[in-house]
C-alpha cells in the first residue's frame, strides 16, 4: 500500500484546520461562474469541494489523484453530501492528457479552471505536470495553485517533507509566472512552523 493510501485515514482530521482558509482564498481566486468546468488535480480527499460547492453555482467538477485511498475518502464525502456534480477518477498527474481524461470520463473535456492544492510539491516532474495542467485549460482558462515554499529550511521543513513526501524547495509560483498571463501570488497567513515554510497561493490565465 502506498503512503497516501495510509495517510488518507487521518488526512482530514490532522491537517484540515491548517489549510481551511487557504482553500477559501484559492476558490475566491478561481473566480468561478455558472456553467464552467473545473478539475482539481491531486485532489486527495476532496477538501476543496465543500468550498467550491458552497458557491451554489452550476459547475461540472472533476477530481483526480493517484491514491486510491485518498479518492475513496473523497467519494464517501461526495456521497454523503449528494454532490452529484463531482466525478472522481484515478490517474497519475504526470500522464494527464485530454485523451487519458476522455478514456476515464468518456467525455471530450477541456476545463475553464484548474486547481491544485499541495500537489506540485509532492508530484515528481512538477514542471512538466504544470505544463500538462495548462494544456488542459480552455482559452483564457485560469489555474490556481496553493503550495508551500521553505525560504529558510529548518527542522519543521524536514519533518513536513518526510511526512507529506514533499519537496519544499520548489519555486512553483515563479514558474507559473513565466507560463501565464494576469499572474498574481500572495503568501497566506499560516505559521511557517506549522506547514514547514511559506504557504502561498498563485494564479494565472492560460497564455
Ligand atoms: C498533500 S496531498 C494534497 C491533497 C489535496 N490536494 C489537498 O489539498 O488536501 C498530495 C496529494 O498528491 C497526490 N499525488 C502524489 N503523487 C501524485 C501523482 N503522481 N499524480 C497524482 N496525484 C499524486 C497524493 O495522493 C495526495 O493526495
Amino acid at each position: 500500500m502506498k503512503w497516501y493510501d495510509i495517510f488518507s485515514t487521518i488526512y482530514d482530521s490532522s491537517l484540515e484546520k491548517l489549510y481551511f482558509e487557504s482553500r477559501k482564498r484559492a476558490v475566491e481566486l478561481l473566480d468561478l461562474k455558472d456553467g464552467q468546468t473545473l478539475i482539481d488535480i491531486a485532489c486527495g480527499t476532496g477538501a476543496n469541494f465543500k468550498h467550491i460547492n458552497a458557491l451554489n453555482l452550476e459547475l461540472d467538477i472533476y477530481g483526480t489523484d493517484l491514491s486510491e485511498g485518498m479518492l475513496k475518502k473523497g467519494q464517501t464525502t461526495i456521497n454523503k453530501n449528494n454532490w452529484n456534480n463531482i466525478t472522481l477518477f484515478q490517474a497519475d498527474a504526470r500522464e494527464l492528457t485530454p485523451s487519458l481524461i476522455k478514456e476515464q470520463t468518456k467525455q471530450d473535456l477541456r476545463f475553464d479552471r484548474v486547481i491544485c492544492v499541495l500537489g506540485l510539491s509532492v508530484i515528481p516532474d512538477w514542471n512538466q505536470v504544470l505544463d500538462k495542467m495548462l494544456d488542459l485549460l480552455n482559452e483564457n482558462g485560469v489555474i490556481v495553485i496553493v503550495d508551500v515554499f521553505a525560504e529558510k529550511r529548518n527542522f519543521n521543513t524536514w519533518l513536513v517533507e518526510k511526512f507529506a513526501r514533499a519537496d519544499l524547495n520548489r519555486k512553483i509560483w515563479q514558474t507559473l509566472e513565466k507560463k501565464t498571463n494576469n499572474f498574481h501570488y500572495e503568501f497566506l497567513p499560516v505559521k511557517e512552523s506549522k506547514v514547514g515554510g511559506k504557504l502561498f497561493v498563485a494564479t494565472g490565465m492560460k497564455k
